[in-house]
């Protein structure tokens, strides 16, 4: 695939994100078959501490066609401020940053935000590596309490997370600017999961035009009108 970032030390970087994050997938996706036999993934409970501390030092990382169309789509939007919900060991932020990076906008910010304390001193020597460090503002810890504190508009949210994303979104949809863009992931894998999720973005009091892009698993494009 042909990469628009044009960074040749952060695409090394990100290739070897992406492969280790490969490796995982086959355990993961039995993690989850496994788990749904037992109980539906819509149900409250689906994720016990067996399969969150399995979870808890897997990658997950966003695939690469939908890491690189949220490069563009940040590109096109000139994004200065970006959220993510959903950081792990922050190969998506890592395309975020580069974008607004390159957008060259003064004060230009990703804010990301994970729960897994392991996981976010991994990801800031990532973004150390990546020379990037100083467009991320990585928060520790639950997004209903770090992503509280926004203050600017928003340009560009990604949802890259298990459970939460409609909270996630409904945090954010305040800050989102007219014609800012949300990414949801995996939205069609399994639709009961994110029935809250889309109950929120078609509620027109909210403000969303939204659609399901054909990415795998379905990724979900919504502008805040
Ligand atoms: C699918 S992974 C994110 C992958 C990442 N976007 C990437 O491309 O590398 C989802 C992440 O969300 C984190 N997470 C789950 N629930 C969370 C919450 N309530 N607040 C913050 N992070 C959470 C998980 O620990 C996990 O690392």
């Amino acid at each position: 695939m042909t990469s628009p970032l044009n960074d040749p030390g952060l695409e090394q970087l990100l290739d070897r994100l992406h492969q280790m994050s490969d490796a995982q997938i086959v355990e993961t996706d039995a993690a989850f078959e496994r788990r749904e036999q037992q109980i539906p993934i819509d149900i409250e409970g689906y994720y016990d501490v067996e399969l969150r501390s399995f979870l808890a030092d897997k990658f997950a990382a966003l695939d690469r066609d939908k890491a690189l169309f949220c490069y563009l789509l940040c590109r096109s939007l000139n994004a200065k401020r970006v959220v993510e919900a959903g950081t792990s060991y922050g190969v998506s932020t890592l395309y975020l940053a580069a974008a607004v990076r390159d957008n060259q906008n003064a004060n230009g910010l990703v804010i990301g935000t994970e729960i897994e304390p392991a996981k976010v001193k991994i990801a800031r020597e990532n973004f150390r590596k990546a020379g990037l460090n100083d467009y991320i503002d990585l928060r520790e810890g639950d997004l209903r309490q770090t992503l509280q504190d926004l203050y600017e508009p928003v340009d560009f949210m990604l949802i890259d997370i298990w459970e939460v994303a409609q909270p996630a979104l409904a945090m954010v949809s305040p800050y989102l600017r007219p014609g800012a863009i949300v990414a949801c992931d995996n939205t069609a894998v399994d639709i009961a999961e994110y029935g809250e999720y889309f109950e929120y973005l078609n509620d027109p009091r909210n403000r969303f035009k939204t659609m399901t892009v054909p990415f795998k698993g379905g990724f979900e494009i919504s502008v805040k009108i």
